[in-house]
């Protein structure tokens, strides 16, 4: 999960990572109380940014000067609603207005490749990472992190050095980029980031180092360490579907084609997505249209929520269920089937079940003596991905 700037902030102050005041706003009459409220606390100069979760918000017009209450109102006015490479500005962060000397660059993140994590820094911060690293990557340096060590002091006084900035006495910038950089640090493992990114940390006339802006990504497989977590989460955003279905703690992932794919397990759910998808090359080029793994139980429950969520997708025409029986019997998810298909009263695509492993005659046995309309049992997966795609393919005919 990538956090809002104004999120990543919240944490950087949490870790001691310096951060000017702000507030945000979702109206512009909002952003003018915020910027009031921070003039009344002393502020001259106030900046209105877009809250969209991708970069180059400065450039796309969306980060924006303010002198004045009125004047911030009407900024936020306009940054508002905007577009920002596909992503709309429903918020605005009105912060404080640094005055900057230097601008640099720094970064913590995961090095899957490596499999280790990876420190960058550079003094040419502000300009996005992608043109830096391609048309200055002398001036970008990388300091590999050793996940067991982390970033000690001594690391982090490497990294400000490679970066080139100069060592200028334990009080001087290059030391206390250093101490921010360890915060950084404190951020990343502490939250179980896979990348912490201030894009510009600056330098002020009077000495002090802000983050002036903040990317934070969230190890979504962390999340059960960090159940403070889903409060970061933009319910707005994410996929309705999806959403359901984790809150029935399935896992389910909709992709573009016609069929869909329920199945127990993860390697059992991806091997049916390449069966169909072959099937498919016969059947009208037919795809499947979602990854959803029911888990170990396959419980009725379970099994309806996972048809609910599937056939409510507009683009799948039919669904196939692949289930191999474990400790979860053949017959068990046959009745879950029986149950879920008698209680899911407009589901109205066919339905082609396929279940093989421990009690699959009887649970073929259950679903053939309950005759229901609209379900088809095939005994092979390979079978069963042809019927399905046959059967989408002529629906869509
Ligand atoms: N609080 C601030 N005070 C002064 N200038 C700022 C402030 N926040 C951002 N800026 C300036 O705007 C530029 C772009 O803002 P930033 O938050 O980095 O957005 P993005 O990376 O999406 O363009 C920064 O490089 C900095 O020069
Ligand atoms: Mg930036």
């Amino acid at each position: 999960m990538d956090l809002y700037e104004y999120q990543a902030r919240e944490l950087f102050a949490e870790h001691g990572v310096p951060v000017l005041d702000g507030g945000t706003a979702t109206t512009a009459q909002e952003a003018r109380e915020v910027a009031e409220r921070m003039l009344a606390a002393g502020s001259t100069l106030l900046v209105v940014k877009a809250q969209v979760k991708t970069g180059g918000r400065g450039k796309a017009g969306g980060v924006k000067l303010a002198r004045s209450a009125e004047e911030a109102q009407a900024r936020a006015e306009e940054i508002l609603g905007m577009d920002i490479k596909g992503h709309t500005v429903r918020t605005v962060l009105v912060a404080d207005g640094a005055q900057i000397d230097t601008e640099l660059y720094v970064s913590i993140l995961l090095d899957r490749a490596e499999r280790r994590y990876l420190a960058m820094c550079s003094r040419q911060g502000g300009m996005d990472i992608e043109t830096l690293a391609k048309e200055h990557p002398e001036a970008l340096a990388r300091v590999p992190v050793d996940p067991l060590e982390g970033v000690t002091p001594a690391v982090a006084a490497r990294i400000v050095a490679e970066a080139g900035l100069p060592d200028d006495g334990p009080q001087g910038t290059a030391a206390r980029v250093a101490a921010v950089i360890g915060r950084l640090w404190e951020v990343f493992t502490s939250q179980d980031a896979t990348l912490v990114e201030v894009n510009p940390l600056v330098t002020t006339p009077d000495g002090q180092i802000l983050a002036l802006d903040g990317k934070v990504s969230l190890d979504d497989n962390a999340s059960f360490r960090h159940p403070e977590h889903a409060a970061l989460r933009d319910s707005g955003e994410a996929d309705p579907l999806e959403a359901r279905a984790k809150e029935a703690g399935l896992n389910y992932v909709r992709l573009d084609g016609q069929i869909g794919v329920l199945g127990n397990g993860a390697g059992l759910v991806m091997s049916t997505l390449d069966v169909v998808a072959g099937a498919g090359e016969r059947h009208g080029g037919m795809r499947p249209a979602n990854f959803l793994d029911l888990g170990g139980g396959s419980s009725a429950e379970e099994m309806a929520t996972g048809l609910e969520v599937v056939a409510s997708d507009p683009q799948v025409r039919a669904i196939l269920v692949n289930v191999f029986g474990g400790i979860t019997s053949c017959d068990t998810v046959a009745n879950g089937i029986v149950t879920a298909v008698g209680s899911l009263e407009d589901l109205d695509k066919p339905i082609v079940v396929r279940l093989d492993g421990n009690n699959a005659e009887l649970g073929r046995r259950i679903l053939a003596e309950a005759a229901l309309d609209g379900v088809t049992v095939v005994e092979t997966m390979d079978g069963a991905a042809d019927v399905v795609t046959a059967i989408a393919e002529k629906l869509g005919a």
